[in-house]
């Protein structure tokens, strides 16, 4: 009985925890990847999905993203070094824990987890009255997105 009710509390401590992430630093990352939308934090996916977009970047969701060499470096070793699967984040080991099939995915909107998180009613009625254009437009709900927290009691819907 008193194991089981450790075992509660401490599930409860974890999940409260998993809506944040440390800041994105200033620097090449948040100044070339925040240019059209949120410098999303890299915990937010694993290192495979940051390679496949890293990669991808002549044809970014219909964008040609161009970075000097020097960025490229510095965006990779913040990405690489911050990516779910590698940081000891709450936030960052539930989405590794709900990665589906996909081991890289390119889109945090796509992932089981990020779904599972956002599936209510409430959102699907922001949609549909239009308020919301994108569910990657993270900071249209939680004010603080900038600074990597996305606790729901903060969500402020358009
Ligand atoms: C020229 C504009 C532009 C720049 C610069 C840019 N992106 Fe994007 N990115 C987009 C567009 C457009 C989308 C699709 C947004 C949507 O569906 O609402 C997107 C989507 C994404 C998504 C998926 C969002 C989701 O749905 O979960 C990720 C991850 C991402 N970008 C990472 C990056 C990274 C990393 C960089 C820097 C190397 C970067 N982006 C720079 C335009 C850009
Ligand atoms: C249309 C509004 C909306 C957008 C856009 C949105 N969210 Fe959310 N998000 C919510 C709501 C509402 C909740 C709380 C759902 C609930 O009641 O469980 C939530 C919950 C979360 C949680 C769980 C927080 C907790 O306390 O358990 C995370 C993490 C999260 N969102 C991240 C993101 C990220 C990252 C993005 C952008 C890629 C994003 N959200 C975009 C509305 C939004």
């Amino acid at each position: 009985m008193l194991a089981g009710l450790i075992l509660i509390t401490t599930g409860a401590v974890v999940a409260a925890e998993a809506t944040s992430l440390p800041a994105v630093p200033e620097g090449p990352y948040r100044s070339d990847c925040g240019r059209c939308h949120l410098a999303y934090p890299a915990g937010l996916l694993p290192a495979l999905s940051w390679e496949r977009i890293m990669l991808g970047l002549t044809d970014h969701f219909g964008e040609q993203v161009q970075l000097s060499p020097q960025s490229t470096r510095a965006i990779y070793d913040y990405l690489l070094t911050n990516a779910a699967g590698r940081v000891t984040e709450p936030l960052s080991i539930e989405v590794m824990n709900q990665l589906g099939g996909d081991p890289a995915p390119q889109r945090i909107t796509g992932t089981p987890f990020f779904r599972s998180r956002h599936d209510t009613a409430a959102i699907r009625q922001a949609g549909e009255r239009g308020a919301v254009k994108s569910m990657a437009d993270c900071a249209a709900c939680h004010p603080r997105a900038g600074e990597a927290s996305f606790d729901a009691g903060e969500v402020q819907l358009p």
